[in-house]
C-alpha cells in the first residue's frame, strides 16, 4: 500500500537538510481531522535554524508547493501556529485500502520482520501451585504478541518457562512421604498438593530437623535420585493436566516447554563463566555477583551457600541456551512486575555471559495486578481463584446473556463459549500492561461498552449485512466517490492504518494498542451504521456500502484473531 507518511517526509526532504528516514519519526497524526491527516511539528527545527516555528513553517509550505503536483498523494498544506498539516488524496487513500482489502487474503500482513528470531516467553505457571489470575495475564499477553510477532514475518518462538523446579521440591516430595496416602491427588491435584505444601511449610518453621530432610530431598533430586525424580515426575505431570486444560479452551500454545528443570544441569556453566571473568564474589558461603557499581543495590545470587542453584541462575542458563539455540533478535519476558529486580539484575549478569546482540535483545515486558471486585464473584470464586472457575463462570453468564438476547440462535453453546472466552481476553488485554487491573464479569461482558462482545456484536451485524445484501459486490464496481463521507473516510482511514497498529504492538510489546484499535473501528463503524440505510434503492450507493461493511468485518476479525478472540458469525 502507498506509504503516505513516506510520500510526506520524502517531500519535505527536498527542501530541508534532513533524511527522509528522520522526518518521518517527525511526523504525527493529529486528533483532529481539521488539522489534516499527517501534522510535522517544527519546534525541533526552531534552535539550530534560529527562527520562530511558524516562520520556519510557512518557509517549509512556500517550497513544498512547488514540488507538490495535482493528483498526487498530498492535496495541500497549511500552517497552523508551528505545525505544518498535510491534506491526503481522500480518492487516492480509498482506492488503495479497498485494492488491499480485495486482494489479500491476510489483510495487513507483511514480512518486515523476516530474518529476526524473537522469542515470547510467557505463561510459566509453577507446578503444584495453582495456575493464577496473575498468569492467565502473562499467558493472554503473551500469546498476543506471539500471534502479532509471527503476522508480521518474525521467525517467533513461544516458550513455557515452567517453574517446575527448586528447593520447594525437596519440601513437597518430603510432604508426600509422609501424608501421602491421606490425599487423593488425582481428584483435585493443584489444590491437593497446595494444601500438603503449606503443611510442610508449617512444620519446617518448628521443625529444624524436617526441614534439613527437605534439603536432602531437594540435593537427591538435583542429583537424579530415582525415587525423588519419579515423585518430581508425578507432581509435574498431574498439574500439567491441569494447565492443558486452561490452555486448551484459550487456545493458547507454546513451541517450547522448557522450564526451569530443563536448566538445571546447565547452572555450571554459567558459573564457570562468571569465575573465569572474576565476577563472582563468595558471601557468607554463597556466590553471588555485585551490581552496586550498575545501581543495583541488591546482588544476584548465584549458588546458596548449601551449593543449590537458584532461579537467577536457571534464567542465566536460559539466556545462554536460547542465544547459542535460536540465536535470538529479541527475547521477551512477559512476567509481572514483582519481579522488575530479578530481570534487572539477570539482564545485568547477562552481559558477561553472551554477546552483545543477545544482551541487548533482552527485555522484561513488565504486567501490572489484576484483581477482582470485592464481592459476590470473589466470595464464589474464593481467595485463591481457579482460572478454570472464572472462565467456566463467565462462560455461563455469557450464556445467560445470548439465551436471553437471542432465545432461537443456533449453537448457542459455541458461541457463549466465543463471547465468554471474548470478554476475557480482551478485558485483559484492553488495560496498558503497566497498569493494574481489575476483572468484573458485568463489565467485561457488557455487550455496550468497550469490551470483547462489543467487537464481536459488531463483527456480527457487519455478516447481516452483507446476507442482507445477499452478496460482497466485485471492488472495481465500486464508486469512490460513494465512500467520501466523513463516516466512510474515517472507517477508511482506521482500516489503512491496521497494519502500522500492528507495527506499533510489536515496537511497544503493547497488545492494548490494538485492543483500543478495535474498540475505534467498531465504534466508527456502529457510527457510520446508524447515520446510512445500507441496502438502498441506488445500487451504486448501496454496493459502496455494502463493500465498506464487508472490509470493517474483515479487519475486525483479523484483529481479534491476533488477540486470542474468535468471532462468531452470529450472536
Ligand atoms: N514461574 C514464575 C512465576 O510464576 C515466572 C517465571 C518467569 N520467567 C522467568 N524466566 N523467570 O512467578
Amino acid at each position: 500500500m502507498i506509504n503516505f507518511k513516506q510520500k510526506i517526509a520524502n517531500k519535505i526532504s527536498k527542501v530541508i537538510q534532513i533524511e527522509e528516514k528522520e522526518l518521518e519519526t517527525y511526523l504525527e497524526t493529529p486528533k483532529d481531522t481539521k488539522n489534516g491527516d499527517y501534522s510535522f511539528p517544527c519546534f525541533r527545527l526552531a534552535k539550530e535554524l534560529k527562527k520562530a516555528p511558524p516562520v520556519i513553517a510557512n518557509e517549509i509550505k512556500e517550497k513544498l508547493e512547488q514540488e507538490i503536483e495535482e493528483n498526487e498523494e498530498i492535496e495541500k498544506v497549511e500552517v497552523a501556529g508551528g505545525y505544518l498539516n498535510f491534506f491526503i488524496n481522500k480518492e487516492i487513500l480509498v482506492k488503495e485500502v479497498l485494492n488491499e482489502i480485495a486482494n489479500t487474503e491476510q489483510y495487513g500482513k507483511t514480512e518486515i520482520g523476516k530474518d529476526k528470531n524473537i522469542i515470547v516467553e510467557y505463561s510459566a505457571p509453577n507446578i503444584a501451585k495453582p495456575f493464577h489470575i496473575g498468569h492467565l495475564r502473562t499467558t493472554l499477553i503473551g500469546n498476543a504478541l506471539y500471534k502479532t510477532y509471527k503476522y508480521l514475518g518474525y521467525n517467533t518462538t513461544g516458550i513455557n518457562h515452567l517453574g517446575d523446579y527448586g528447593t520447594q521440591f525437596g519440601k513437597m516430595i518430603e510432604a508426600y512421604k509422609m501424608w501421602g496416602n491421606e490425599y487423593n491427588l488425582e481428584e483435585d491435584p493443584i489444590n491437593k498438593l497446595m494444601d500438603m505444601y503449606v503443611r510442610i511449610n508449617n512444620l519446617c518453621k518448628e521443625n529444624e530437623e524436617i526441614l534439613e530432610k527437605c534439603r536432602e530431598n531437594f540435593r537427591l533430586l538435583e542429583s537424579g535420585d530415582k525415587y525423588c525424580t519419579d515423585l518430581w515426575n508425578k507432581f509435574k505431570d498431574l498439574s500439567m493436566i491441569e494447565f492443558s486444560k486452561i490452555y486448551d479452551i484459550l487456545n493458547v500454545k507454546f513451541d517450547s516447554y522448557n522450564g526451569e528443570a530443563f536448566y538445571a544441569d546447565k547452572t555450571q556453566e554459567v558459573i564457570r563463566t562468571l569465575e573465569e571473568k572474576e565476577k563472582i564474589v563468595e558471601s557468607e558461603g554463597a556466590k553471588i555477583v555485585d551490581l552496586e557499581y550498575a545501581g543495583i543495590n541488591t546482588p544476584c545470587i548465584i549458588q546458596k551457600s548449601n551449593g543449590s542453584s537458584i532461579y537467577a541462575t536457571r534464567d542465566l542458563a536460559a539466556i545462554m541456551y536460547r542465544a547459542k539455540t535460536y540465536d535470538f533478535d529479541k527475547c521477551l519476558y512477559i512476567v509481572a512486575y514483582e519481579q522488575n529486580l530479578h530481570f534487572k539484575q539477570i539482564f545485568e549478569v547477562a552481559k558477561y555471559l553472551v554477546d552483545e546482540k543477545y544482551y541487548k535483545g533482552l527485555e522484561h515486558v513488565s504486567y501490572g495486578m489484576v484483581s477482582l471486585p470485592s464481592g459476590k464473584m470473589s466470595t464464589r470464586l474464593g481467595n485463591v481463584v481457579k482460572i478454570e472457575d472464572l472462565i467456566n463462570g463467565t462462560i455461563e453468564r455469557a450464556q445467560e446473556i445470548i439465551a436471553e438476547k437471542n432465545p432461537d440462535l443456533e449453537n448457542k453453546e459455541d458461541v457463549a463459549k466465543k463471547v465468554g472466552i471474548g470478554a476475557i481476553v480482551f478485558n485483559t488485554l484492553s488495560t496498558v500492561n503497566v497498569k493494574d487491573q481489575i476483572f468484573d464479569w458485568n463489565t467485561a461482558l457488557n455487550f455496550q461498552g468497550e469490551t470483547g462482545p462489543y467487537i464481536q456484536y459488531t463483527y456480527v451485524r457487519t455478516r447481516s449485512v452483507l446476507e442482507k445484501s445477499g452478496f460482497i459486490p466485485n471492488f472495481e464496481n465500486v464508486k469512490i466517490e460513494n465512500l467520501l463521507d466523513e463516516y466512510s473516510l474515517e472507517i477508511m482511514k482506521l482500516i489503512y492504518n491496521f497494519e502500522d497498529i500492528l507495527i506499533q504492538v510489536t515496537e511497544k510489546n503493547e497488545p492494548s494498542i490494538l485492543a483500543r484499535y478495535l474498540i475505534d473501528l467498531a465504534k466508527a463503524y456502529s457510527g457510520f451504521y446508524n447515520e446510512n440505510k445500507i441496502i438502498v434503492d441506488d445500487k451504486d450507493v448501496q454496493n459502496a456500502r455494502v463493500y465498506l461493511t464487508y472490509a470493517v468485518g474483515k479487519v475486525l476479525k483479523q484483529g481479534a484473531t491476533l488477540l486470542g478472540i474468535e468471532m462468531p458469525e452470529k450472536m
